[in-house]
């Protein structure tokens, strides 16, 4: 995608995230996306029609068969695709009903079970049941007034011993900075310990699109409740 694109993008992201602020709607800026884009990934500036790299690279290593994964804000699919190819039983979810129309006809044989819901209103049935959980840049795509919620939501979802993996841009100070995406600070991050999480590795990553900004995996357990 080209740089005037992209800045295109940008302010168009900007615009409908303040538009839907508002009226106090932090996430139906998302859908406006989805469909505005009919049907073509250059529309959506996160698209990158591949797994990330790093969990690409972190699943090199690793062995997942038959884990039950969550894919938090799955966008159009390719993490939740990757991560049921090697063996999880996966279960995707987006908070927008176009992304996941969009990834059920991208991925129309898929074993990986799609569907629309929204992070901070999930089945309590959910909670500590899963293996592993990958979320990518869905924290730094809501506000930092609805952080300490995001984080808490994910990090109730997840077994004893599992496996948390966070893709985010990360912030250096405590400053609120102009988003989205709003990175993510270590403070809030430290919250993810009042869940029993220890963070196990961090592979920085550096976009080629956008080289200076600090972007990271970090990869977690659940040591305890
Ligand atoms: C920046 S995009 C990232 C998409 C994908 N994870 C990726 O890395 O390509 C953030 C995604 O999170 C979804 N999202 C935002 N808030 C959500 C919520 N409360 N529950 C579920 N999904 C949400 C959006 O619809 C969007 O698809």
């Amino acid at each position: 995608m080209n740089e005037e694109k992209l800045n295109e993008l940008r302010q168009k992201v900007q615009n409908l995230a303040l538009e839907y602020q508002k009226k106090e709607d932090f996430t139906g800026w998302f859908e406006v996306m989805y469909t505005d884009a009919l049907g073509n990934p250059e529309e959506i500036p996160w698209a990158k029609m591949q797994p990330h790299p790093c969990l690409e690279n972190w699943l090199k290593t690793k062995d997942i068969t038959n884990k039950k994964a969550l894919v938090i804000g799955c966008g159009l699919g390719d993490d939740s695709e990757l991560v049921a190819e090697k063996g999880a039983n996966v279960t995707a979810f987006d908070i927008a009903p176009s992304s996941i129309e969009w990834c059920k006809k991208r991925f129309n044989n898929s074993s990986v079970n799609y569907f629309v819901a929204d992070l901070l209103k999930l089945d309590n049935s959910w909670k500590n049941s899963f293996d592993l959980i990958f979320e990518s840049r869905t924290i730094q795509a809501l506000p930092l007034s609805i952080r300490r919620e995001v984080i808490e939501a994910i990090a109730t979802l997840l077994k004893p011993k599992g496996t948390l993996l966070v893709v985010t841009r990360l912030r250096e100070i405590e400053d609120i900075p102009d988003g989205p995406p709003w990175p993510v600070s270590e403070e809030e991050l430290s919250q993810l310990s009042e869940y029993g999480y220890e963070e196990i590795t961090r592979i920085p990553y550096s976009d080629p699109n956008n080289p200076s900004i600090k972007q990271a995996l970090i990869e977690y357990q659940r040591k305890r409740l």
